[in-house]
């Protein structure tokens, strides 16, 4: 297969270029293949499933894609207008001219259009979740169709919704009609471009909600950046035709979907919990709802909705304004005369530009300039520059009505718009605002005090319990030195906190690059503002790793505590985490055995050290390979201690109410009844050891339909004695049999069932470090199924159930 790869010469599109990595397996369909119900097409990276379905509580069957962790959230249906009745004989194959086909016993449900003859027609499901057909010639791929070309209700990265004039090319989200039929529903999600791009939610022909236009940044409706992983893009092309997309990038699984209620919703994924998390959502509040203050109106959310007039206007029907009927909107007090009177602007920030149903754009007049063609012009009632980009010039001229006007809820003070007045008006409005101004100071004061006075509490608070814990401990603990770094310090290394220097997402807050100075390189940890939760955490680690010194944790060098900024300086460490590694197609070939073992020996050292070296016993609570950092010579060491909890020598178990830490590393008993001891952490060590050493996540997108994943697949291949199969198979001639054997079984000591089995770290240090010594059988291992049951199966009961749902390769072979 890899003759394939040098073949890849002419494509004409990116995505596919850069994706589309040819071999058969899973992935791919071949002509005279078939998929069949059941049988799925599985992406190379195992994030993306494709196969038939049917929703919610229907009957029907449908052709989708789906992220494998959450097969209930379909991305993509191909025959949404053609539900399928009758699964008999139902299967999927391409057709001798070149067509992706659906059909039954009775025929042809759904296919995609012809292409003329075909030779080599491969279907392939891409690491994007695109789902391509093409023909291999001798040269080259030439792409036939792709998924992507025909979104459905979801956006996800590398997709594109594109405006185009010409009627029924363009490509938009529609809504499924309910969360039983995917047939398109009542809403629609569109772009439009009126020399400013938009993104237009319809319901039929009605406008329900706009989200503003782009400024050069983001739609000017939204909050300026929602989060840092959401960057959308609008490309322009030729002026005329637009596309909206969120790059793609593999590290963070998101999308955007269109939901039967016409809300659209930004969503994360978790993937330590197959959750998806909403980041943000259009509309957001019924401000949002499409001309709610009338034209003139603008609208501000606080508890709830109210209305106002623009400065110089008035509510039309007044009685109906005083009813909280806002949609007459307002009008002008008395009408402007261009010829006889002297006009000026008034200045509106931080708002959400109104539409443009009636404008003027010229990209290249300065602010001034457009402020004198707005007065030449007597219709013009208001004008703005649109972008907020550095240094950009543009002059945006409305006439008539100024419609769908609203306060943002995080001001952006670069969107301005000056509304024109009569220069006798504005010079009293002045002086009322000025009243105003002073009126708001004084409240601001109040406020300020206020929230300084919680922070300033909350600060002596951790100080105290900081102090009390010193008093306690004196006899026994020396002080560590934390420096204390300013704030202003923290800015310049991290540019500003840049979304550039972002280089992950710790348990609190995110995690950027920065630059002390000019050589010292270190991991900046943001805590997020107004986090209880996060709080609480962040007091927790900067008293218990301060204390902690090891070559295997990772080492806090500093923090920075000031007004409501909490942030904790870590040293870098160039090679990210394990997950980074082991999990990743390319880079775990650089994973040979020795370093693999040295990884599990690195975090056995840690862990040693931590449950039974260090000054304060630590139980981590959280142990996983996302928080095991690598260094340059990938020497791991273990990082974030949010979790962790000190507990005495002869504190044997402790229990917990809330659950904390990340499945598939939690031990049954913690997972289930909440009790954690240090034999959590050996079963998580244990799960850590056996991903390392098999290339494999015990649950994960690899996972999903063999409930018992990796635990399980490691104990049944002990039973038979076939432990080496477990290996990943990058690992080819690198390794010493007898020490991989070995290892397999101080993993599944670690990963028993029940707690008291499980050795404690001296041991498990002790077996990993030799050679010799026999060591114990091994017991079943602990699963677990579902956070909220209390079901913990073993999985010899259950063997067999694995596979179920997801094509072989021998399947594909035979077929
Ligand atoms: C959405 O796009 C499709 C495909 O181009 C088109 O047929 C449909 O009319 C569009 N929907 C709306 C509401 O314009």
């Amino acid at each position: 297969m890899e003759s394939y790869q040098s073949i890849l010469i002419l494509c004409s599109l990116v995505h596919f270029f850069i994706f589309f990595n040819f071999s058969f397996g899973l992935d791919t369909l071949l002509a005279n293949q078939t998929i069949v119900d059941g049988q799925t097409l599985v992406s190379p990276n195992h994030m993306f499933e494709m196969g038939f379905f049917s929703p919610g509580v229907s009957k029907n069957k449908f052709l989708g894609i789906w992220h494998t962790c959450t097969p209930d959230v379909v991305v993509w249906v191909a025959n949404r207008n053609d539900p399928i009745r009758d699964p008999e004989g139902l299967h999927l194959t391409i057709l001798g001219h070149g067509a992706l086909a659906i059909a039954n016993a009775r025929g042809i449900i759904w296919s995609t259009s012809s292409f003329g003859l075909v030779s080599f027609p491969i279907l392939q499901l891409l690491d994007t979740g695109n789902l391509v057909l093409v023909e291999k010639t001798k040269e080259s791929f030439i792409q036939l169709w792709q998924s992507f070309d025909f979104p459905t209700d979801t956006l996800l990265p590398g997709m594109k919704l594109v405006y185009n004039p010409d009627v029924g090319k363009e490509k938009n989200l529609t809504s499924w009609r309910s969360s039983d039929d995917p047939s398109p529903g009542d809403f629609c999600l569109r772009l439009t471009n009126k020399g400013l791009a938009d993104s237009v939610i319809f319901k039929g022909s009605q406008i329900v909600h706009r989200t503003g236009a782009w400024n050069g940044h983001y739609f000017s409706g939204t909050p300026p950046f929602p989060n840092p992983i959401y960057k959308p893009e609008i490309v322009f092309e030729e002026g005329k035709l637009i596309s909206f997309s969120i790059p793609y990038e593999t590290t963070n699984p998101q999308r955007v979907v269109l939901d039967k209620s016409g809300s659209s919703s930004h969503f994360l994924l978790n993937s330590g919990k197959n959750k998806w998390n909403p980041t943000y959502a259009n509309p957001l509040d019924s401000c949002d709802e499409y001309g709610k203050c009338g034209p003139f109106g603008v609208c501000t959310f606080g508890v709830t909705i109210k209305c106002q007039c623009l400065m110089g206007y008035t509510p039309k029907f007044p009685e109906d304004w005083d009813l909280q009927d806002w949609s007459g909107g307002c009008t002008r007090a008395s009408p402007l005369d261009c010829q006889i009177e002297d006009h000026d602007f008034f200045e509106v920030t931080g708002i959400k530009y109104p539409d443009t149903l009636q404008v003027r754009l010229n990209k290249s007049m300065s602010l001034k300039e457009c402020k004198t063609a707005c007065l030449r012009d007597c219709s013009c009632v208001a004008y703005t520059n649109p972008y907020i980009t550095e240094g950009s010039t543009g002059c945006l001229i409305w006439f008539g009505e100024l419609i769908d006007t609203r306060y943002l809820s995080t001001p952006n003070n670069k969107q301005k718009m000056y509304i024109r007045l009569r220069k006798s008006e504005l010079d009293s409005l002045t002086a009322i605002q000025k009243e105003a101004k002073e009126k708001s100071w004084s409240i601001m004061i109040l406020v300020i005090g206020i929230v300084s006075g919680v922070t300033v509490s909350s600060f002596v608070n951790i100080g105290i319990q900081y102090m009390s814990r010193q008093s306690r401990k004196e006899k026994t603990v020396e002080d560590v030195e934390l420096p204390l770094y300013k704030f202003s310090t923290i800015m310049t290394a991290t540019n500003n906190f840049s979304t550039d220097n972002i280089i992950g997402e710790g348990g609190f807050g995110p995690v950027y690059k920065g630059m002390l100075s000019a050589e010292v390189e270190v991991a900046i940890k943001r805590l997020s503002r107004n986090s209880e939760q996060g709080f609480a955490e962040f007091k927790n680690e900067v008293t218990l790793i301060a204390k902690l010194q090891h070559r295997n944790l990772v080492r806090l060098l500093g923090c920075c505590i000031e007004k409501d900024e909490k942030i904790l300086i870590y040293e870098l460490l160039p090679n990210k985490s394990l997950n980074t590694f082991v999990f990743d197609r390319n880079r775990r070939t650089h994973l040979t055995w020795p370093k693999r073992f040295n990884i599990i020996m690195g975090i056995a050292r840690g862990l040693l050290y931590l449950h039974h070296d260090s000054r304060l016993k630590i139980i981590h609570r959280d142990l996983k390979t996302s928080n095991i950092l690598l260094d340059g010579n990938l020497n791991p060491k273990i990082s974030d201690f949010g979790m962790a909890r000190p507990f005495e020598e002869d504190e044997a178990t402790a229990r917990t109410r809330k659950v904390v830490g990340s499945y598939g590393y939690m031990s049954p008993e913690y997972a289930v009844a909440g009790k954690f001891s240090v034999k959590s952490d050996i079963f998580s060590l244990g799960v850590i050891l056996l991903e390392t050493l098999s290339g494999k996540k015990n649950r994960g997108y690899a996972n999903c339909h063999q409930h018992y994943g990796l635990l399980a697949r490691a104990w049944l291949l002990w039973k038979e004695n076939k432990t080496l199969e477990l290996l990943d198979e990058c690992l080819t001639d690198t390794f010493i049999e007898s020490q991989v054997k070995r290892c397999i079984q101080i993993g599944l000591l670690c990963v028993q069932r029940y707690a008291e089995d499980r050795p404690d770290m001296i041991s498990v240090y002790s077996m990993l470090a030799t050679d010799e010594g026999l060591l114990p059988e091994p017991k079943e291992p602990g699963f677990f199924i579902d956070a909220g049951s209390d079901v913990v199966r073993s999985y010899t009961s259950t063997s067999g159930e694995c596979e179920n749902g997801t094509m072989s390769m021998t399947d594909l072979e035979a077929r």
